[in-house]
C-alpha cells in the first residue's frame, strides 16, 4: 500500500476536493483505495457521501485510543473506495497527544502496510500541527495542492522547510510526488503568472495537469457525491481524471504492478 498524504498548511486550497476526486479516480480503475480524512471539519467524509450521523468510529479513535485502524474503516457508496472518517472530536485530537511519547508516530503504526489496499489518501487541516505531521509521519510522499495566487509560494516554502524536518526527525523516506495547481483560472493573469512562476521555481515537481476553477467541482460536495460522480465530463472532472493517471506514472515501477 502506498501511502499519500495531501497537505498544504493554506486553508481553501484543494486538498479535500483533491482528495476526494483522486481516491475516485484511483478506485475507479480497480485500486482498492482507503481515503483517510484527517481533518476535524470532516469535509473529506461528508463529500464522499458519509454524513456525520453515519460515521461511528474515526480517525480521533485511531490517534488517541489506538484502535486499529480496521475497526474505524467504512465503505463509501464507491466501488473500491473505503474511508476511515473524521469527527468534530478531532479537533480536541491535536491537544491530547501533546502528551503522548510518540505523538509524531500514531498515524504510522496504524497504517500497517498489510492492510488490504493498495492506495491510501491522507486529506490533512490547513495547518502544521500534530494531524499534519502524523500524516507526514506516516506517508511514504506528499501530494500538495497549491492555489494559483499570490503568497502561494511563500506558504510552500514554509510547508517545504517542515517536510525537510520530517525528514530529518521521524520519517526519512518521505518523498514529494507533486505540486497540483488548482482552482487555475486562464482568464486572469495574475493566476497565470504565479502559475509560471511556480513552474519555472520547482520544475518537475509541478504536475503538468492543472485544475480549473470549475463551478462543478465546488457543487459536488453539497450532494454528497465526488465531482467525478456528479458531472464526470465537466472540466474539473476531466483535469482530476488527467492528475491521477500522472500521479500514477510517477509511483514507483513496482507499485503500480500492486
Ligand atoms: N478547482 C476548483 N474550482 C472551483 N471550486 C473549487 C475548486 N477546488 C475546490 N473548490 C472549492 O473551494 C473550496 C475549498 O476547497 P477544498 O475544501 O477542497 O480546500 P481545502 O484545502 O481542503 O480546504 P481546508 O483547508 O478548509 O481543508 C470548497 O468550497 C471547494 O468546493
Ligand atoms: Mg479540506
Amino acid at each position: 500500500m502506498i501511502r499519500i498524504a495531501i497537505a498544504n498548511q493554506k486553508g481553501g486550497v484543494g486538498k479535500t476536493t483533491t482528495a476526494i476526486n483522486v481516491a475516485t479516480a484511483l478506485a475507479a480503475t480497480g485500486w482498492r483505495t482507503l481515503l483517510i480524512d484527517l481533518d476535524p471539519q470532516g469535509n473529506a467524509s461528508t463529500g464522499i457521501g458519509v454524513s456525520a450521523a453515519q460515521r461511528e468510529r474515526s480517525t480521533y479513535d485511531v490517534l488517541v485510543d489506538q484502535a486499529p485502524m480496521e475497526s474505524c474503516i467504512m465503505h463509501t457508496p464507491i466501488p473500491m473506495l473505503d474511508l476511515c472518517p473524521a469527527t468534530v472530536d478531532l479537533s480536541g485530537a491535536e491537544v491530547e497527544l501533546v502528551a503522548m511519547e510518540d505523538r509524531a508516530h500514531r498515524l504510522s503504526k496504524a497504517l500497517r502496510t498489510d492492510l488490504p489496499y493498495d492506495v491510501c489518501l491522507i486529506d490533512c487541516p490547513p495547518s502544521l500541527g500534530l494531524l499534519t505531521l502524523n500524516a507526514l509521519t506516516a506517508a511514504d510522499t506528499l501530494l500538495v495542492p497549491l492555489q494559483c495566487e499570490f503568497f502561494a509560494l511563500e506558504g510552500l516554502s514554509q510547508l517545504l522547510t517542515t517536510v525537510e524536518r520530517v525528514q530529518q526527525r521521524f520519517n526519512a523516506n518521505l518523498g514529494i510526488i507533486g505540486i497540483a495547481l488548482t482552482m487555475f483560472d486562464r482568464r486572469n493573469r495574475l493566476t497565470d503568472q504565479v502559475a509560471d512562476d511556480v513552474r519555472s521555481c520547482l520544475g518537475q515537481l509541478v504536475f503538468e495537469t492543472t485544475i480549473p476553477r470549475n463551478v462543478r467541482l465546488s457543487e459536488a460536495p453539497s450532494h454528497g457525491v465526488p465531482a467525478l460522480i456528479y458531472d464526470h465530463a465537466c472540466a474539473g472532472s476531466r483535469a482530476y481524471i488527467a492528475l491521477a493517471r500522472e500521479l500514477l506514472t510517477r509511483l514507483p515501477e513496482e507499485r503500480k504492478a500492486a
